[in-house]
């Protein structure tokens, strides 16, 4: 249950909105290549319009170097954000100082104006007093809605609080609910899919979700540090030495919990394997099914020395057909579905392109989400990667919950308070 008042609850008529968004999208050449996060911010904007507020929006795009970072300018933004409401969106050359300011001040109710990249300076990101106040100088009300970065205490985020009336947009609401939800209240049996490149980046996470799940699933270059840990030859696949104490730890713990009740922790069985990541590289499948999969206890007395194994020149590039099927058999048990992270490489996907050739496991796991073998699951997709390959696929709309933040949904999944969210006004 979201316990912050939102823009709901306070009338806001006439009065002059500050709203925070995430409009960090991904950029080529000037133009947008996402605007997942810019359609998700249309029912806030709409909701204040209607209001008939003065809009100014904010934002960050990228992590600049300085104000001459053109590349990271909010201008195609605006222009995007243009077409999506169907009205003049103007824009301000600096988010702070006497651009903004002037434009603020020629705002007429139901106008709106995007504020140029606040990381442009780097008191967004020190949290800098007098830069919030700035900011808030420009408005009456604060409204934050960028779930993507409330876990950053910043000064668009926390700072701005201490100056203004802040309330949540539909957005944040709807992401801290959902994923809240499924954290506490899951319909049972409950699954997690994780997939990246790092253990360490999603330790927290791992944790909790052995602690609530019935079935974990690992899979990305964090199931090589996986497999290394069980002392299994990996050849040239990315993988991160420093967590293999993580990932033996992680190995124990969900060795423990299967002792404690039904559960299971699915590392991969089998993996595609090739010598270069190339669009055309030719695969092969290595099978580990006679190794002892996650059992840490007799680790790693069980893996055998003659079996078939990844060459020393190769790389693991995706989860192999057996551990796919595996995977997609425990989607058809469970009623939610948590997934954060490719089962392989995925990049060499065009983007309207065919299936690149590591990315089948992710594939088959997107099926059996999907329903395509009877049963689908309620499914909350979560982090960059994930949720970019699932737009790439046009399948954003096929999901419960298409998460727009990747370090703040795992930070929230992760028990972690967000400060962006703990700044606003609660619910009295
Ligand atoms: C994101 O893309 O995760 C958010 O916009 C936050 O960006 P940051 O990691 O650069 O703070």
């Amino acid at each position: 249950m979201f316990t912050k008042q939102t823009i709901r609850d306070i009338d806001l008529t006439g009065k002059t909105v500050l709203l925070r968004a995430d409009y960090n999208v991904p950029l080529e050449n000037g133009k947008i290549t996402d605007d997942y996060r810019i359609q998700k911010s249309l029912p806030t904007i709409q909701y204040l319009l209607e209001q008939n507020v003065k809009l100014i929006i904010c934002s960050h795009l990228g992590r600049p170097t300085g104000p001459k970072d053109t590349a990271n300018s909010l201008f195609p933004v605006a222009k995007r954000l243009q077409q999506l409401l169907d009205r003049p969106v103007e824009f301000s050359t600096d988010c702070v100082g006497e651009p903004a300011q002037k434009a603020a001040a020629g705002l007429k109710n139901g106008h709106v104006l995007l504020l140029e990249n606040l990381r442009f300076h780097p008191e967004e990101e020190a949290n800098d007093v007098d830069f919030a106040k700035q900011l808030a100088n420009l408005a009456e009300v604060f409204v934050q809605d960028g779930f993507g970065v409330v876990h950053r205490a910043h000064a668009s985020t926390e700072g701005v609080t201490h100056f203004l009336p802040a309330v949540a947009g539909l957005l944040l609401e709807k992401e801290v609910d959902t994923i809240t939800n499924v954290m506490l209240q899951p319909q049972r049996p409950l699954m997690t899919i994780v997939g990246g490149a790092k253990i360490a980046d999603k330790i927290e996470v791992l944790h909790r979700f052995i602690e609530i799940a019935d079935f974990v699933a690992v899979g990305g270059a964090m199931a090589n540090t996986f497999l290394a840990a069980q002392g299994i030859k990996i050849g040239e696949s990315l993988y991160d030495k420093a967590d293999i104490p993580l990932a033996k730890a992680i190995l124990r713990k969900a060795g423990g919990e299967a002792k404690k009740r039904p559960f299971v922790f699915a590392v991969p069985h089998d993996v595609v394997v090739a010598d270069e990541i190339d669009k055309t590289g030719t695969t092969r499948i290595v099978d580990f099914s006679s190794h002892a999969i996650a059992d840490i206890e007799n680790y790693p007395k069980r893996v055998p020395a003659a079996a078939s194994h990844v060459h020393a020149d190769e790389m693991i590039l995706d989860i192999g057909p057996f551990s796919g099927s595996f995977i997609a058999g425990g989607i058809q048990l469970a009623n939610t579905v948590i997934w954060n992270g490719t089962m392989g490489v995925t990049e060499t996907n065009g983007l309207q392109g065919p299936i690149g050739p590591y990315a089948h496991g992710t594939e088959l796991i997107i099926e059996a989400l999907l329903g395509d073998f009877g049963h689908k699951p309620f499914t909350v997709v979560g982090g960059g990667d994930t949720v970019g390959y699932v737009e790439s696929r046009n399948l954003v709309g096929c999901f419960g919950h298409v998460s727009t933040g990747g370090g703040a949904s795992l930070e929230l999944m992760g028990g972690r308070k967000l400060p962006g969210v703990e700044a606003l006004l609660g619910r009295k």
